[in-house]
Parts: structure tokens; C-alpha cells; sequence
């Protein structure tokens, strides 16, 4: 058996090799339909922020879309950049591939929409990289431009259970990998951190021979910041964005206190 060192905060080196056997239609949100929609509506080309292995790029770009896809984990984007390769000519064409910080992005371009889907704007850890991420979303926008984003809504009651649970690993997915003969198992341990509002997320990779004996356990630690609905609202419209639509669900569901998500359709506050 294996135990690697636990990779850097947010890092995603192990995580990028499963990701695609874990999120897939079963597990993911399903959310691609929700940002096509938006897509369509867009006076201008997408950018993306935070495509992983581009999960909801490819569908954009497949359905004819121009988009940028930005990340900061080069293992994301590694199997990102092999899954484009096998993707016909016109869909390449159609996607730029760029590493960067989404709280730190600097593009020549103007977009008629961007993105951050999967709660990826939940691993700005800072209120200061929050704020500026937004700015350089409201920057970055064509003036007819939209933003859509997704995080969760904070649950107390799952808050304040998952702080009785802490320090134990639940399993939460398993997968039949490539091969057909390993089988992967994911547990996740969440510690809260209340004070924060911070979840400290230790994935647990199991890779398990055809009879069930585990070969090799792989840990990664991650980080993401909650914030409440009113919180959201006031970092939107304090860093240049008016909301112009908000949901609790990808299928429009109000944004009442049972909705799983936070999904904001904002667009640039006139100067
Ligand atoms: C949950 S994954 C979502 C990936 C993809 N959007 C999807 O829906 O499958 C979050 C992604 O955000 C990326 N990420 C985290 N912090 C980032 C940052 N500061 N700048 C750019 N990307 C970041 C991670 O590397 C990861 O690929």
C-alpha cells in the first residue's frame, strides 16, 4: 500500500486523476443545459473560470461556443488539454486553454459570458480574492455581458453534523476504472470550521484489485469558503456587479432557505 504525502491546499494532483470517474452524470450537478442556456443568450464569446477537466467547457464548445478556459491546477488541465486533442478540429478551435488565478486574471478579450460553475469560486479562501475575482469579472465583461456562478447555500443543520462526524471518513463514490480491473473507492472526511466558514475536505482514494483488496490509498486535502446569501449579494454589488437573476437550484427553484444552491446571474453595475 501507498500513502502520498498530502498534497498542497487546493492543489487537485489526485483529485485531477479521478475527477472523471467520480463527477460523472450520477454524481456532477446537472448543470452543463443550465450554462448552455446562458451561452445562447450571450452577446459574445465565454470564459470559463475554473474548468478543471472541462466537464461543462466541452459541452459549450461543442454546441458551437467560443470559450476561454482558465484554471490554476496543471494536473486539471493536463487531462483537460488530452480530452480536447481526441475533440474534432472546429471543437478545438474553438477553446483557448490558459493557466491562471481567478483572483488575479488579466485578458485582452471582452466576453459576452462568464462562468464559474461547480462551486469553483468557493476556493477563493479571502474575501480580498473574492473581491477581486469579481472586479475582474465586472472588468472582463462585454456591457451587455452576463455572470453565472454556482456555490452552495449554507446548511447549519449539515454544518453542525458534520462537526459531530469529524475525523471520520464516509464513502461517498465508487467507480469501475478504465481498465475494468481496479475498482476506485472515495471517502471524504469534513471538518468545519464555523469561525472561517471554511470546510476543510480530506478526500480518501482507495484503488482496489478485482477481489476487493485495496492496492493503493491516495489523500488530498482541500479547502472551500461558504458564505450566506446576503453576504454574496453585498461582495457582488461591492465589487462593480447588479444581480439580475438568482436561483436555488439549476431548475430555477426560488432562492428560499431549503435550496441546496446559490446561483447568481449578474451583470456589470452601470458606472
Ligand atoms: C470543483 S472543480 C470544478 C471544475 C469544473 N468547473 C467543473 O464544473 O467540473 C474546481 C476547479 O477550480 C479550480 N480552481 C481552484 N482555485 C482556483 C483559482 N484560484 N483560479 C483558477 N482556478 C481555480 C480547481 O483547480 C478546479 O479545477
Amino acid at each position: 500500500m501507498v500513502d502520498h504525502e498530502l498534497a498542497t491546499a487546493n492543489g487537485y494532483s489526485v483529485t485531477a486523476r479521478y475527477y472523471d470517474d467520480v463527477y460523472t452524470e450520477q454524481t456532477a450537478p446537472v448543470d452543463q443545459p443550465f450554462y448552455l442556456h446562458y451561452a445562447e443568450q450571450a452577446p459574445g464569446a465565454v470564459l470559463e473560470l475554473g474548468c478543471g477537466t472541462g466537464r461543462v467547457t466541452l459541452p459549450l464548445a461543442r454546441a458551437g461556443h467560443r470559450i476561454t478556459a482558465l484554471d490554476l491546477a496543471t494536473d486539471m488541465l493536463a487531462i483537460f488539454k488530452r480530452k480536447l486533442a481526441q475533440e474534432p478540429a472546429d471543437v478545438q478551435e474553438r477553446v483557448s486553454v490558459v493557466r491562471g488565478d481567478m483572483a488575479e486574471f488579466e485578458l485582452a478579450e471582452r466576453f459576452g459570458l462568464v462562468i464559474s460553475p461547480f462551486r469553483a469560486f468557493q476556493h477563493l479562501l479571502e474575501p480580498e480574492q473574492q473581491r477581486r475575482c469579481l472586479e475582474r469579472v465586472a472588468r472582463h465583461l462585454q456591457p451587455e455581458g452576463r455572470f453565472v456562478f454556482n456555490a452552495f447555500q449554507p446548511n447549519l443543520r449539515y454544518i453542525v453534523k458534520a462537526q459531530e462526524l469529524a475525523g471520520t471518513f464516509k464513502q461517498v463514490n465508487q467507480a469501475t476504472l478504465d481498465d475494468e480491473n481496479r475498482i476506485l473507492r472515495r471517502y471524504v472526511q469534513l471538518t468545519p470550521h464555523p469561525g472561517l466558514q471554511r470546510h476543510q475536505i480530506l478526500w480518501k482514494y482507495e484503488i482496489c484489485d478485482r477481489f476487493g483488496k485495496v492496492v493503493e490509498t491516495q489523500l488530498e486535502e482541500m479547502w472551500l469558503r461558504w458564505f450566506y446569501r446576503w453576504e454574496a449579494e453585498y461582495l457582488l454589488e461591492l465589487s462593480g456587479l447588479a444581480i439580475v437573476e438568482a436561483y436555488g437550484g439549476f431548475d430555477k427553484r426560488p432562492l428560499d432557505e431549503n435550496a441546496a444552491e446559490l446561483i447568481y446571474i449578474c451583470r456589470r453595475k452601470e458606472s
